[in-house]
């Protein structure tokens, strides 16, 4: 059935096509519950009970709750991701071929490519411009409306399709945008969006842009029973959206915080991705010694949220026989001994324990010895700040396609069980641990 907890998400989604937006759609939950915006290059004076959040780079964003004070006092901490792979507009984007304008792009993660063929592909994405009296500014835009479709092959000219086709990144990948002469028209599209948002006059030069491509088919409940959600970038916007919900909906007098690095696609190497020191320099703002640092991160939990894959009913033997998770039949908690996940038996026995006391449905992952699982930015924040994660999250078919597909069940168990998480006392989950 399509609750709030679900029509909410879908909104979230459609309004949500570029790592930027995800930010600024969190940014704009968390102001209307009372969270305060700090920035980085400020000093910042922390009170007791005091709401805030932080956004660095326009697309990581971390937010946090100081309920409990004592020198000791763990947090809960939840991390997920706001980018998914697509494709991307390279600096000088269109391209002639035939009398044809096509874009040219670039692919950003590890896209699915073969789903994009065929697609209603709109742009959206962060410009920076510069007005005619030196004014420099950043906006993002939408365009919202189809303009470029990247076209298959007709079967006819291409048999082979339905046996093998491979992708030529560099070839293949160039949506076409109009007929001839269309290069000033694109130009002045994204102009007119820019000036139409910031209610400016079309006289400014676009200084720089990051520029992506995606599908304008809008996220939907599907199935005869409605039991899924299919859209683009469920992973992670599913994490995002509910981790922040979680984190505005639940009361508690613990301490609680939300990390969602962008660039995790792509290995999470920059100075906004979970490699980098957004994470270590709030916390570090936070509790100013590094004894109280240590003890803090020795009492907290880090719940790294991101999709897993559900087993899929045409191909069973992806997966290991014992680990199968269903869709719609709980959240995941993902293993990989070799550390592409981070979870381990404590952290595992602590969401067990959760999740049995408020009768929440928990699956396993652990991957087919053949065929080796991705990872996620709990092992590498594990790493960087020294927390104890478990890594889990609803599971999924089609991850990096343009269209995936998750189960309306599992989005119910996973906000609760993240709820619940907020409200527990991080402390004393680890009172009987080594
Ligand atoms: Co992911």
């Amino acid at each position: 059935m399509k609750t709030k907890l679900v029509s909410d998400f879908l909104v979230f989604l459609r309004n949500s096509p570029t790592p930027y937006h995800v930010a600024q759609n969190l940014r704009t939950m968390l102001k209307k519950a009372g969270y305060e915006e700090l920035f980085e290059r400020e000093k910042w004076s922390l009170k007791k009970n005091g709401k805030y959040f932080i956004i660095r780079g326009g697309s990581s964003l971390l937010a946090f709750e100081l309920n409990n004070i004592k020198e000791n006092a763990g947090f809960l901490a939840i991390g997920a991701h706001t980018d998914s792979p697509c494709l991307k507009l390279k600096p000088n984007p269109t391209k002639e071929k035939f009398g044809y304008l096509q874009l040219n792009t670039e692919v950003y993660g590890g896209v699915l490519l073969n789903p994009w063929f065929d697609r209603d592909l709109s742009i959206a994405g962060k410009v920076i411009y510069k007005t005619k009296s030196n004014q420099i500014g950043t906006t993002l835009i939408d365009c919202k409306k189809p303009l470029a479709i990247l076209s298959s092959l007709a079967i006819h000219l291409d048999r082979e399709a339905n046996k093998k086709r491979s992708i030529d990144k560099q070839k293949m990948l160039s949506p076409i945008l109009s007929l001839p002469c269309g290069e000033k028209d694109f130009k002045d599209l994204i102009v007119s969006k820019i000036a139409n948002k910031e209610k400016i006059e079309k006289n400014f030069s676009v200084l720089s842009s990051d520029l992506f491509l995606y599908d304008t088919q809008p996220p939907a409940v599907t199935g005869l029973n409605d039991d899924f959600i299919s859209s683009a970038r469920l992973d992670n916007l599913v994490s995002c959206y509910y981790a922040c919900r979680a984190l505005i909906d639940s009361k508690s007098e613990y301490n609680k915080l939300l990390i969602c690095n962008d660039h995790e696609e792509v290995g999470n190497q920059s100075y906004i991705g979970a490699k980098g020191n957004f994470f270590k320099d709030v916390l570090g703002r936070v509790y100013k010694t590094p004894e109280i640092y240590s003890r803090v991160v020795a009492s907290s939990l880090l719940v790294s949220a991101d999709n897993a894959h559900g087993l899929h009913p045409n191909f069973p033997e992806r997966h290991d026989e014992n680990h199968r998770p269903i869709i719609n039949s709980g959240v995941v908690v993902k293993i990989n001994n070799n550390q592409a996940y981070a979870s381990n038996a404590d952290t595992c026995s602590i969401i067990e324990n959760l999740a049995e006391k408020h009768k929440i449905p928990v699956q396993y992952f652990i991957s087919n010895n053949e065929m080796p699982c991705g990872s996620t930015i709990g092992p590498i924040t594990a790493t960087q700040i020294g927390l104890r994660t478990i890594d889990l999250g609803v599971p999924s078919f089609a991850m990096h396609s343009i269209r995936e597909l998750c189960g309306v069940k599992d989005i119910s168990s996973f906000y609760k069980l993240l709820v619940k998480a907020y409200q527990e006392d991080v402390k004393g989950l680890y009172s009987s641990l080594g």
